[in-house]
């Protein structure tokens, strides 16, 4: 199952939700959650995660088919919270190696490879961009509480809609809070969006910041925190869809 992570502004949370919820998944389900690192062209999720790279989806290019997989799989980086990462570039200038192509490959070996795959999306409407949109099986679009942002994620609903064929019910908003003391309240937000909130994250002060710097992930380090639960949610959500989906299958 495919989990994109995406904003229509930079800021939002992504990284910090997208590593969190992996992780959340992770600790649950050992070694079934790989959190795939597109924030191009800044890749910042294996530092969030404390996590030093050494290999990247871009230097897999080169191999071949029968290698692809294999090299593939030798750049994950094991977290001890249970979950795996795949960075896209080790530096700036390889994110350019990243292809739609390239993408596609990748995602269709993780899929056989793990249960979930979370996708750390950039802000950019790239083709890399569109083709992880168009493929995941669900979208949480990170929505913060300020008008300009909310304008912009109406009308990305529409495009996903009218333009792109994504129904929505496909994506989940989730409400982030990264500022303290917004102006915009939920009631605000749903009536501009035009549709509710599916999960709405409070502003933890620094402690997503402080887990960073200290090499931790909070949902790991301060379970009982607000936005840790909150996360938490998030992650039995993926997994109870994830569950719904493999009995319909069978
Ligand atoms: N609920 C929250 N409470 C407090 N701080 C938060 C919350 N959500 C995010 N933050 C903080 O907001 C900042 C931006 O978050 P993050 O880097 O995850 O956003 P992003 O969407 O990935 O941004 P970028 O555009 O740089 O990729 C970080 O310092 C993070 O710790
Ligand atoms: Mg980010």
């Amino acid at each position: 199952m495919i989990v994109a992570v995406y904003a229509v502004k930079g800021g939002a949370g992504r990284t910090t939700i997208a590593v969190n919820l992996a992780a959340a998944v992770g600790r649950k389900h050992r070694g079934e959650c790989v959190l795939v690192d597109l924030s191009l062209p800044y890749n910042h999720a294996a530092l969030v995660a404390n996590l030093a790279p050494s290999s990247c989806m871009a230097l897999c290019d080169r191999a071949d088919q029968g290698q692809f997989e294999q090299a593939l799989l030798d750049a994950l980086l094991h977290h001890p919270t249970g979950m795996a990462l795949l960075p896209s570039a080790l530096r700036v200038e390889q994110s350019e190696l990243i292809t739609p192509q390239l993408v596609q490959r990748t995602l269709d070996v993780l899929d056989d490879a793990f249960n979930y795959l979370v996708v750390d999306l950039g802000v950019a409407m790239s083709e890399v961009t569109l083709g992880v949109l168009e493929r995941a099986d669900r979208i949480l679009l990170m929505v913060t509480p300020e008008l300009p942002t909310l304008k912009d994620t109406a009308d990305l609903l529409r495009i996903f809609e009218d333009m792109l064929e994504i129904p929505p019910g496909r994506v989940s908003l989730v409400l982030n809070h990264s500022r303290p003391q917004t102006m915009v309240t939920r009631a605000d937000a749903e009536r501009v969006v035009r549709r509710k909130m599916d999960m709405e994250i409070a502003y933890e002060g620094a402690r997503f910041d402080r887990a960073a710097v200290t090499g931790e992930i909070l949902v790991a380090s301060e379970p009982s925190s607000a936005a840790a639960k909150s996360v938490m949610r998030l992650a039995s959500m993926i997994t109870d869809e994830h569950k719904a989906r493999s009995s319909r299958r069978a």
